[in-house]
């Protein structure tokens, strides 16, 4: 089906960490002529940043002032065909998915500063349409008026298989346990905190992707989307 027959729209995938929302975002943005944009990527960037400038985040004052001095922006690799997060201008794409980072991520994630400074950004990323974009609040917070929202789940053993195969080829000391307790307590602490808890939007269609491939969610992601795509 040619793209011309496409309009654009905002497509959200919301969901539990590590259920594959990255995988399905990317290919269905590169299939539809749409621009992916990673939101957990750019929360990875600020607790970098955080980390490696000892801010401490339950000090606002602190919090203010580095999100002053930190720029986020994607660009995009033609030889990988993604976008790689760059904070200040340095390529931090492999740096941010290391589980320091994302022992971290959840904690910085909740903080209501935090969380306008990058939905800011996120909303301007949108304003033309033509997007998917992946993460925790994007269908009920970001984007509510989105055309298709997906909010994506997978059997808990299967995520962690799945991110532990991931992480251990850069990291090969990495265990399970290490690996299930991270998704654990991300998934706690992101759907109970304050500000946008992870929830699904009550638009939003379910997609369980434990027992599908790769190519099996993609087709039925694609399905929605050109019902609601297609110019009229
Ligand atoms: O890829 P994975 O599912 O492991 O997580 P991610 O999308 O890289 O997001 C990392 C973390 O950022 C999440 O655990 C949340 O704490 C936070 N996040 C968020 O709060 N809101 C978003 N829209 C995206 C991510």
């Amino acid at each position: 089906m040619a793209n011309q027959y496409i309009r654009p729209i905002i497509i959200t995938i919301d969901g539990w960490s590590s259920c594959g929302k990255s995988t399905l975002a990317r290919e269905l943005a590169s299939r539809l002529g749409f621009v992916y944009i990673d939101s957990g990527a750019m929360y990875r960037a600020i607790t970098l940043y955080f980390t490696r400038h000892h801010i401490d985040w339950t000090d606002m004052g602190q919090v203010d002032r580095a999100l002053q001095h930190i720029e986020l922006s994607f660009h995009f690799n033609a030889e990988l065909g993604r976008a790689h997060m760059h904070l200040n201008g340095e390529n931090v794409e492999y740096l941010i998915r290391d589980l320091s980072v994302a022992e971290r991520v959840s904690d910085v994630a909740a903080i209501g500063r935090v969380r306008d400074f990058a939905v800011a950004q996120q909303r301007r990323m949108g304003k033309d349409r033509g997007i998917v974009m992946d993460g925790r609040d994007i269908g009920t917070v970001v984007f509510p008026d989105a055309e298709l929202k997906i909010f994506m789940t997978a059997d808990n053993d299967i995520r962690v298989a799945r991110r532990f195969l991931e992480l251990r080829d850069k990291n090969p000391d990495i265990t399970e346990a290490d690996v299930r307790s991270n998704l654990e307590t991300r998934d706690y602490i992101d759907s109970h905190r304050e500000v946008s808890p992870l929830r699904q939007a009550h638009d939003a269609i379910v997609l369980d992707n434990s027992n599908l491939t790769p190519q099996e969610q993609l087709d039925i992601a694609l399905g929605w989307a050109r019902q609601r795509a297609l110019a009229v």
